[in-house]
């Protein structure tokens, strides 16, 4: 019985569970956090992108980013219900949901594309092993029960081996797995990348990659996050989802910008740490039937699941449905840079950020009070009044002396209001 032993780790969860005391503080229903369990890997460079912009601040949400060392970490913490949600693949979400609907797909967080793939099926240095078929012959170090096994199965397959005749071994260790590789104990190996292009650095060949299932996406990654969340808290996920998809647009538009924060938040071999170039992240995208039939498929195939959960109780469209592209990038200034524009507009000369009188009111508190100040505006709205219209409303006990900024482009008006809505 080759089950994947999801239900000897609810297990030992809740016995770990079992030794801390049974209390759980009360849920307030306008403060959700999300916690997302993240691996060291490419794959979540935008949860930092948008943590760093302060995107998710600005948005209104109380985002918590977990760095998880391994998928069995992650997936621990999600049982037991310590992260609310993650960047995963199809196949932890079917194992995942075999039994019951555990968690839900939202969004494709990343996949190959023809330039960038993802998954690489490599042979050691000097093994002067190139074919594919000649790569047959040798056992494929994977890690078991994992989208590796998977994917290098499907790579050979695309390149017209017969699966029935591959032989795997497990080295569930990616690192090990890679030095193994490059010794040359293990004949062939696959690996992710940039790891794999390390590898390719260093002497390893090449024998095929997954930029071959482009057209099937089965190679991808996902956000996804757990059942209750989605149905408790609609909304948190949707605000997630707009700033998730504004940070990978924007990582799209100059990768490079971004290249230090990559090195600084996953784990870069140091040879590729300036050759590598950042592949893009799909947007408004998310897993289709096609490739969630044949994970499923191969999930029952290999005795990992008993039951395949189905597409529609598993992938979830709803949420990227309701936001349109463009509509957070229109809407949602950037907090940094809106710092940076208070300074460089000299509104410091007439505000304090404290609650200190000048020429104007001191700014503290006002993304509290801002939204109570003129009845029938939103906090927003009334910021925005105060920037474009300020002798609309003059605030009770100053002159109305402030300059009109109505010059000033829409987009600098975005990012000043999402500052000005940090100033609690
Ligand atoms: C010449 C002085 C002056 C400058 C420069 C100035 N303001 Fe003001 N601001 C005022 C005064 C005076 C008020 C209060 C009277 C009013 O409501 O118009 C005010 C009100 C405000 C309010 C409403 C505050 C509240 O407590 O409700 C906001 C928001 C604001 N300013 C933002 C800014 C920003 C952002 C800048 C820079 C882009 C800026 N101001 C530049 C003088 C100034």
């Amino acid at each position: 019985m080759r089950k994947f032993h999801l239900s000897l780790l609810l297990i030992m969860v809740l016995l770990v569970g079992a030794l801390v005391p049974a209390y759980a503080a009360p849920q307030t229903q306008d403060a959700v956090k999300l916690r997302m369990g993240l691996l060291p890997i490419l794959d979540v460079l935008p949860f930092y992108v948008a943590e760093q912009a302060g995107y998710f601040e600005a948005a209104g949400l109380d985002v918590e980013l977990i760095p998880v060392s391994s998928a069995l970490e992650r997936d621990q913490l999600l049982i037991a219900g310590e992260i609310d949600g993650m960047l995963n693949d199809l196949i932890s979400t079917g194992i995942f949901n075999q039994d019951e609907t555990l968690i839900q797909i939202v969004a494709m967080a990343r996949k190959a594309y023809a330039d960038s793939p993802q998954f690489r099926i490599l042979a050691a240095p000097r093994s002067n092993i190139t074919l594919p078929s000649e790569a047959a012959q040798h056992e494929i170090a994977i890690s078991e029960n994992s989208v590796i096994k998977y994917i290098a199965q499907r790579i050979m397959e695309d390149a017209g081996v017969n699966t029935a005749d591959l032989q795997f071994r497990a080295e569930p260790s990616i690192p090990v797995r890679f030095q193994l590789l490059m010794e040359g104990t293990l004949k062939v190996a696959c690996l992710p990348d940039p790891l794999a292009q390390a590898a390719i650095e260093g002497g390893a060949i090449l024998i095929a990659d997954d930029s071959a299932l482009v057209e099937t996406e089965f190679s991808q990654s996902v956000l996804s996050f757990r059942t209750p969340i989605i149905e408790d808290h609609p909304e948190a996920v949707a605000a997630f989802l707009s700033v998730w998809m504004q940070a990978a647009a924007e990582i799209n538009a100059d990768p490079d910008a971004y290249r230090d924060l990559w090195l600084e938040k996953t784990i870069v071999p140091d040879s590729v740490k300036d050759s590598y170039v950042l592949p893009p992240f799909p947007t408004y995208e998310i897993t289709d039937s096609v490739a969630w039939e044949d994970t499923v498929e191969w999930l029952v195939a290999e005795g990992i699941v008993d039951n395949a959960a189905t597409y529609a109780d598993s992938v979830n469209p709803t949420f990227l449905a309701n936001i349109a592209p463009g509509d957070m990038t229109m809407n949602m200034g950037n907090p940094v840079n809106g710092e940076a524009l208070f300074v460089a507009n000299a509104c410091s000369a007439c505000h304090a950020l404290t609650d200190e009188a000048g020429a104007g009111p001191g700014l503290a508190g006002l993304a509290v009070r801002a939204g109570e100040t003129v009845e029938g505006l939103s906090a927003e709205e009334y910021l925005r009044q105060s920037m474009l219209e300020p002798g609309a409303y003059v605030v009770e006990g100053y002159a109305n002396i402030m300059t009109v900024y109505s010059m000033m482009p829409e987009n600098d008006l975005n990012d000043l209001i999402a500052y000005l809505l940090t100033l609690e």
